[in-house]
């Protein structure tokens, strides 16, 4: 460390501005541009369209937090209990996958949107007529769960060859999402024996 300091100290001028100014110079001469993966100057169009889809991605999760909060506290009812634990459960999961997008958002050059620019999506997760029609919920939850897995392969996808941190970002918070799919198919699944879904 001390002899990197001599190294530029010996160019000073005189002039303390100056000096700053040879050391940005020496800096920008010694650091090398990347010609590999999403920070690469030749990817930047593919970086923007990157971000692009995180935006999307960190929206439908904030979505999802709204939704699975407010679904985890409507529904009344013996039957609702159990889905209400889950959903509660899920809704930290949810609000950590956000955080991950925001994140890599910010990482990859990009601003995390603020609200004013959210548009909501999720019809299918609105409140039931019914506060003990646990179904249309079970349903909502796994049109949600459908949705963020066809989208986020889409990133997985997009990002092969170009960005592999994000892909491997996606891929764990996939899994999440195939396991939240899983569980309602499940819970949906009980229903449909019965002759009740
Ligand atoms: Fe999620
Ligand atoms: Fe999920």
């Amino acid at each position: 460390m001390v002899s990197f300091l001599l190294a530029f100290d010996t160019g000073w001028s005189g002039h303390p501005e100056a000096r700053v100014t040879k050391r940005t110079e020496e800096r920008r001469m010694t650091m090398p541009t990347m010609d590999r993966g999403v920070l690469a100057p030749e990817n930047e169009d593919r970086r923007k369209q990157l971000i692009e889809l995180l935006k999307k991605a960190y929206w439908m999760e904030m979505e999802t937090v709204m939704s699975y909060t407010a679904n985890s506290v409507n529904p009344d009812g013996v039957r609702a209990q159990e889905v209400i634990e889950d959903l509660e459960e899920d809704i930290q999961e949810e609000l950590g996958h956000a955080q991950e997008f925001a994140q890599r958002i910010k990482e990859l050059w990009g601003t995390v949107p603020g609200s004013m620019e959210f548009e909501a999506e999720q019809s299918y997760l609105q409140p039931p007529e019914e506060s003990t029609d646990i179904v249309h919920v079970i349903k909502g939850v796994i049109e949600a769960e459908r949705g963020a897995i066809d989208f986020y392969n889409e990133i997985i996808d997009f990002t092969d060859g170009l960005d592999y941190v994000t892909q491997d970002m996606v891929i764990a918070i996939l899994r999440d999402e195939e396991g939240h799919l899983r569980l309602f198919e499940g819970f949906l699944r009980e229903f449909e024996a019965e002759g009740t879904a």
